[in-house]
């Protein structure tokens, strides 16, 4: 039964076209490239560097672009920007099966050729390794430079500690790794599996099937050093019976603040998942046994209301950090900080509660919450 799993893993995926569930994992993948890329292109730094370990084919059975081809496809739209920055932008993609390797280096020839611009404004290079080599190689890359990292693994194997680990001690790594979350579930507690990634699978499995994405990231965010300032975010993945899933990382605010932008942007009821993870939908009704049940959404808001009005949430700062760490957008927020203004709970100078990046950590403006009455 195990065994069988494992080879399942492995399975080409490319001969068959993308299924719905992949597609919004890529567009995930894509919609970050399209936020990270200019941000880091304007920042000023002189080289920044592009990862996609586990690239494929380039397009799958109907030519459907892949991971490799929408991350070129994203750099293609900043070639002014690169050339008037004078940015060095490496890429490396990197994918074991040589049959794919070899179509993987033909649709990126041709897409090179296609838009020759695009060939003098990046330096590409494509290996064919297995991703403990290939990482190990561009380890010293990821570490100096600006990078974004896909891991877009078939399973869960690569989820090992010492890739993660590895990870968390880089300081201006953006990564996304997909992680098949349900085999954890299905075998999570044998050896094999818990020689590549230990967890407790008792724990996980408290909570119900659904949340075992969101389970399997407490668990890994515990394994993170007490000082660590990596954070971590999942994004799950219901594909037919199986939840597979996204885990973001980074350190820096502003790269979790884009990854938040991009996830609510997909599911505005839970910014967390392509369905609806907490069956928000239908918590809108009166229960006559429970009252109203509150959302995603509101319980957040519910729990900042309360955290203002005990003092421990005093500024801007400390409100947009708060919804930062819950995995919210700071506009939910501030949403709630206004209607406590309006309400009379608490007053703040002009219209704003500034609960966002640009004002928190960019200008760097601290505005009060004063409160008025509790
Ligand atoms: C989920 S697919 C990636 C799909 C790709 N991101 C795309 O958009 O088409 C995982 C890929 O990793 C490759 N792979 C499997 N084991 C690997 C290993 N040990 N090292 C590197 N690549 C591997 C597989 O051949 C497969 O093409």
């Amino acid at each position: 039964m195990f065994c069988k799993s494992l080879s399942l893993m492995s399975k080409n995926l490319h001969e068959k076209p993308f299924d719905q569930a992949t597609i919004s994992k890529l567009e995930i993948f894509e919609d970050y490239a399209q936020a990270w890329i200019p941000t880091f292109v304007m920042y000023g730094d002189p080289m920044i560097c592009i990862f996609d370990f586990f690239a494929g084919t380039g397009y799958d059975k109907d030519g459907v672009a892949g991971s490799p081809i929408r991350i070129l496809q994203k750099l293609r739209e900043q070639i002014s920007a690169i050339f008037q920055k004078k940015v060095k932008v490496r890429v490396f993609f990197n994918e074991f099966d040589p049959e794919k390797y070899q179509q993987l280096s033909f649709a990126c020839k041709d897409f090179l050729q296609e838009y020759p611009e695009l060939g003098r404004a990046i330096e590409l290079e494509i290996f064919n390794e297995d991703f403990g080599i290939c990482f190990e190689r561009l380890l010293p890359q990821i570490r100096e430079y600006s990078s974004l990292v896909y891991l877009d693994q078939n399973g869960i194997r690569f989820l090992a500690d010492k890739y993660l680990l590895e990870l968390e001690k880089t300081t201006r790594t953006d990564f996304l790794y997909f992680v098949s979350s349900s085999y954890f579930w299905r075998f999570g507690n044998k050896e094999e599996f818990q020689s590549y990634v230990k967890l407790d699978m008792e724990e996980a499995k408290k909570r119900p099937y659904h949340y075992i994405h969101r389970s399997l990231i407490a668990q890994l965010r515990a394994k993170l050093p007490a000082d660590s300032n990596l954070k971590l975010y999942p994004y799950s993945i219901k594909k037919g019976a199986n939840i597979h899933g996204i885990i973001f990382g980074a350190s820096h605010p502003r790269a979790v603040d884009k990854f938040l932008k991009t996830a609510w942007k997909r599911n505005d009821i839970n910014g967390e998942a392509n369905f609806d993870i907490d069956e928000d939908r239908q918590k809108g009704q009166l229960d006559i046994f429970e009252g109203k049940q509150l959302t995603k959404i509101e319980s957040f808001q519910t729990r900042l209301r309360e955290k203002v009005l005990d003092g421990s949430i005093i500024d801007n700062f400390d409100a947009y950090n708060f919804a930062l760490d819950e995995a919210h957008l700071g506009s939910h927020a501030a949403s709630e900080l206004k209607k406590m203004k309006q309400e009379g709970l608490i007053d703040y100078h002009g219209r704003s509660p500034l609960a966002t990046y640009e004002k928190v950590y960019k200008d760097k403006r601290r505005i009060v919450y004063q409160i008025l009455q509790k």
